[in-house]
């Protein structure tokens, strides 16, 4: 199959305006790459490009733009931003949404591809790739602990023909990490040399870099952290510089499919994304401090939170950090004293805004706390400046067979928070009101003692 070549718009590497310089810093570039100020008309902030035509001087003469599925203004504004802000990345793609990401780089394996993936992948892949592409395409799939399984156990998942290892780190909802790295290098090793693909939704471009840790493409829902307001369902597929071939066939895939965002959300994703830097650190601090009461509460019986000291996998969490992450997780240091002892009560750095515990007791508890927080919303989805709260195993897990859950440890008390960016102690006080409810006699409650 021939593939057309990018065309002119397309061609979103990072192109900085003349003052902004490759050196400048994370937010920097977040609030001005892709924002230039309109030519004609001055206008800071990029007007929204509902027309889905456009003219053209003569046949085949045109300003970068014929007919919107193939390429807007807006989109190519998003992308610019997007490569820009993915660390390592050069090519950004936009699409309707994570999804639909997930289906246009599936697709471009081609017929009886085999595929490595993380074992408690996202739902809505683990679906796509044993429901739809193992039907549409004879795509199989192996899933492997790719946290706990020695290079051995994970060598011999590969085939001759895998084309692809699908990694998520953290994993949802049990936070599990993968050491990028070295699934990159068991992948080099390889004859078949797979594609190294990080679905990076949970941490977002602000805390995790894997293209600058070896993978070949990165992917995220921009519905979460990205956009960050809860009001747009897009996803987004960001390539380093020397993958430039396997952009143009998804952005030719992508075309041929349609599935494309519109303007509207294009706008609005930039908009959120201006934020980002602000944001994620506001998640990361307040994701900390709740994990912290947490894990000293009487009513839990466990938190996961790769940020605290006692996650097993803390040491990997800290290497996985990208630049501007660990910049800013060292400017939080607490001064160490003239004894030489640091400030620091328990230890632990933000690690983005996703916390889940196991509440003492079982189902009835669960929901009692679910249903008492006053700021946390009981809703699916997460990456929004407003906190919420759910219930993996009946909720966003829920589809998975429960033997499948039991052994991934997504009991019936295991509580999944998307902590916002409301003020941190308004957060902490929800949560330790609704634990007292849930699982204590209410006395500390009503003797007012909060
Ligand atoms: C980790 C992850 N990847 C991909 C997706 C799919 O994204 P979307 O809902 O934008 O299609 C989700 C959605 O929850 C997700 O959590």
């Amino acid at each position: 199959m021939t593939f057309i070549s990018e065309s002119a718009h397309s061609g979103n590497g990072y192109h900085p305006k003349k003052h902004l310089s490759h050196t400048d810093g994370f937010g920097t570039r977040a609030i001005h790459v892709g924002s230039e100020p309109n030519k004609e008309t001055g206008a800071v902030i990029p007007p929204i490009s509902l027309s889905t035509t456009y003219k053209q001087d003569s046949v085949g003469v045109h300003k970068g733009f014929e007919y919107s599925r193939s390429g807007n203004p807006n989109r190519d504004a998003l992308e610019s931003t997007l490569a820009s802000l993915e660390s390592g990345g050069a090519h950004a793609l936009a699409f309707s949404s994570g999804s639909a990401t997930t289906a246009t780089v599936l697709h471009s394996l081609g017929p009886n591809a085999h595929v490595v993936s993380v074992n408690d992948v996202y739902g809505g892949t683990f679906r796509y790739l044993n429901r739809v592409a193992a039907e549409t395409q004879g795509l199989e799939t192996t899933f492997v602990d790719l946290e706990e399984a020695s290079d051995d156990t994970i060598l011999s998942s590969f085939r001759d023909n895998t084309k692809l290892i699908w990694i998520e780190s953290p994993t949802n909802p049990t936070l599990r990490l993968v050491d990028i790295p070295r699934i990159v290098s068991l992948a080099r090793s390889h004859a078949s040399n797979p594609i190294v693909l990080v679905d990076n939704t949970f941490l977002s471009p602000f805390y995790s870099s894997p293209l600058l840790q070896g993978a070949d493409i990165v992917v995220h829902s921009l519905t979460k952290y990205i956009n960050g307001h809860s009001d747009v369902v897009m996803g987004t597929a960001i390539l380093p510089a020397h993958n430039a071939e396997l952009a143009s066939k998804l952005r030719f895939l992508q075309n041929a499919i349609g599935a494309v965002p519109s303007a509207y959300d294009c706008w609005l994703a930039q908009r959120g994304a201006k934020t980002l830097h602000l944001r994620m650190k506001a998640h990361g601090t307040s994701a900390l401090k709740i994990a912290q009461v947490l894990q000293r509460s009487p009513y839990v019986e466990d938190v996961i939170y790769p940020g605290l000291a006692s996650h097993p996998r803390h040491a990997l969490a800290y290497r996985s950090l990208s630049p501007h992450a660990t910049k800013f997780v060292e400017s939080l240091k607490a001064p160490v004293d003239q004894d030489g002892v640091s400030g620091e009560e328990e230890g632990g750095f933000p690690y983005g805004g996703m916390v889940s515990f196991r509440i003492r007791g079982g189902a009835v508890e669960a929901n009692k706390f679910l249903t008492a927080t006053r700021l946390f919303t009981l809703a699916e989805s997460l990456g929004g400046v407003e906190s919420l709260a759910e219930l993996p195993s009946k909720m966003t897990h829920g589809s998975i067979p429960p033997a499948e859950r039991e052994l991934l440890g997504i009991g019936d008390n295991l509580i999944r928070l998307s902590v916002g960016v409301e003020e941190t102690d308004d957060l902490v006080a929800d949560v330790e009101q609704a634990l007292e409810l849930a699982v204590g006699d209410g006395e500390v409650l009503k003797n007012g003692s909060h």
